[in-house]
């Protein structure tokens, strides 16, 4: 157990993180083009935009200050993390904010892309072969150097605040606020650590709102299976392809009290989505918010059916930049015998008539 870290250095760390925050303006909410007369409309809480290029940015910021508050970091504590995504990227930005090292555990088949950008903050990597040795590994590489493991999966539910203090929930519902639906009927989000969707089904039921939370789950993903089941060691072992979300195991963030509904979103699905996202808006996403797209199209067909009027909001969880060479490569798509046709021809069909057969 070490001794308490100076109070005057961990008070300088927090009025740093909290000025970054103070200098960071909100992200963006984009609307969807729907047809009007549906009496539907489909937003995009736009998180590629914050400085680090993800939604990850929050929660890499509420994971150290919850590490500074709890006394697990000082002047000299090596930021340790397994993560090889996101919040890597966001952790080793703020950790250079606060001159300290960050070291995060990768599989080594990592995309040259996502370690440059990690290396970009002035993060470290440090190699394993399979990504179910990245746990350990990072907690045995804190204990050996005087490191402080963040722990996204573990983390992530409890040191973001669901009671608002500018969480993700509290600032898509103050820029719904002069909207025709100002309360969504539906929020979709995905699971990677789960702490998004704990956040905002907290929130919604917290603040006594009938909004109700969707999570979609990519091919191979343990959530829906832990959802449905209520087993909360779930586990396929199998990885997703779609970065960011879907996970090998349920992790402890997750918390499937707060879901109302769930979807298993195919992977094809998810990538079709964004390049008609590309096509519609103009704008780049990654592969988690085709999933997401995915799930709001059955939502909002299903509402149309029942002649149900309302709001429906999303995320963008990243820029689509990172997936140059994968996700909007036609190349890749072929290595990995995913055909986007069938999808976008439902999605084209979707917006004439409002019909979307998953
Ligand atoms: C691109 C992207 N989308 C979605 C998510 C899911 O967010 P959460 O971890 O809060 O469940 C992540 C998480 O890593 C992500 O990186």
């Amino acid at each position: 157990m070490s001794k308490p870290h100076s109070r005057a250095w961990v008070r300088e760390a927090v009025r740093i993180i909290e000025a970054d925050a103070n200098r960071s303006a909100d992200t963006h909410l984009h609307v969807f083009p729907l047809p009007p007369e549906w009496g539907i409309d489909l937003y995009l809480k736009d998180e590629s935009v914050h400085p680090t290029g993800s939604l990850k940015h929050r929660l890499a910021r509420s994971l150290i200050l919850y590490g500074l508050v709890n006394g697990h970091i000082g002047p000299d504590t090596v930021l340790v993390e397994a993560s090889s995504g996101s919040t890597a990227v966001s952790e080793a930005y703020f950790a250079r904010m606060l001159g300290l090292r960050f070291v995060t555990v990768v599989p080594r088949r990592t995309s040259k892309e996502k370690i440059a950008l990690i290396e970009f903050y002035g993060g470290e990597c440090h190699y394993v072969d399979a990504a179910p040795a990245m746990y350990p590994e990072a907690e045995r590489l804190a204990a050996e150097c005087n490191g402080h493991y963040l722990d996204q999966f573990t983390y992530a539910e409890r040191a973001t605040d669901w009671r608002g203090n500018n969480n993700i929930a509290e600032s898509v519902f103050a820029q719904m606020r002069a909207e025709r639906h100002p309360v969504p009927s539906w929020i979709v989000v995905g699971a990677g650590t789960g702490g998004t969707s704990a956040t905002f089904g907290r929130y919604v039921r917290y603040k006594r709102h009938t909004t109700k939370i969707c999570v979609v789950d990519p091919e191979n993903s343990s959530f829906y299976g832990a959802w449905e089941t209520g087993a909360a060691d779930y586990a396929t072992g199998m990885p997703s392809r779609i970065e960011g979300i879907g996970r090998p195991r349920c992790e402890p963030s997750f918390v499937p009290g707060v879901i109302d509904e769930m979807f298993q979103v195919p992977d094809a699905g998810s990538l079709a989505a964004i390049r008609l996202l590309r096509d519609r808006t103009g704008h780049w996403a990654g592969g988690s918010t085709g999933t997401n797209l995915y799930g709001a199209f059955q939502l909002i067909s299903r509402m149309l059916a029942d002649g149900q009027a309302g709001s429906v909001v999303t995320l963008l969880c990243d820029g689509g930049e990172r997936y140059a060479n994968t996700y909007y490569s036609d190349e890749w798509l072929g290595e990995q015998g995913i055909d986007l046709a069938p999808y976008r021809a439902r999605f084209d069909e979707f917006l004439l008539t409002g019909r979307f057969d998953a």
